[in-house]
């Protein structure tokens, strides 16, 4: 009996690891990339700034929320989002291509142009962390 907790609390913990790997993982290659596109540096207060700023009075916080542990609420559709930050949900950031679609139709919604390699590198910068 007492085999069986341990090995449950094992496989938990064991899950719990991979998950982190996986979100550090994701984000890590993206930034590689941009890396490569010739990016030199990312600052997550700069990903803050930009998360809050208004393009002709559109932002990521219209969906998201400022606070990114928040639920949000999808403007047109008026469907809930799932919260943004990591540490409540850790299945945000785990995956490049999901991340990659996602940014592609947000940007072009809030700003009508792709955020550039050092925006998306400095907003999951401070995204991780959240
Ligand atoms: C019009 C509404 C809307 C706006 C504005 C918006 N988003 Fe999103 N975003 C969504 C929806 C919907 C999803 C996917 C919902 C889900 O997975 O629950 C999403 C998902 C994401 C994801 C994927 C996260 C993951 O790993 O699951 C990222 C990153 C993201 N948004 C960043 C941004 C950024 C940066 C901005 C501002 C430039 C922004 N979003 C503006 C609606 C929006």
């Amino acid at each position: 009996m007492k085999n069986a907790v341990l090995g449950v609390m094992g496989a938990c913990l064991l899950g719990a690891t991979v998950n982190l790997a996986q979100a550090g993982e994701a984000v890590d290659q993206l930034l590689d990339s941009y890396r490569q596109q010739g990016v030199e540096s990312f600052s997550a207060e700069q990903g803050a700034a930009f998360w809050q700023q208004s393009f002709d009075g559109r932002s990521c916080t219209s969906c998201h929320t400022a606070d990114p542990t928040q639920t949000g609420l999808h403007q047109r559709t008026r469907k809930p989002i799932e919260p943004m930050a990591p540490s409540v949900n850790p299945q945000r950031l785990t995956d490049v291509k999901t991340i990659n679609k996602w940014f592609l139709r947000n940007c072009k919604w809030t700003l009508k142009r792709e955020c550039s390699p050092q925006e998306k590198g400095n907003v999951l910068i401070w995204l991780q962390d959240q």
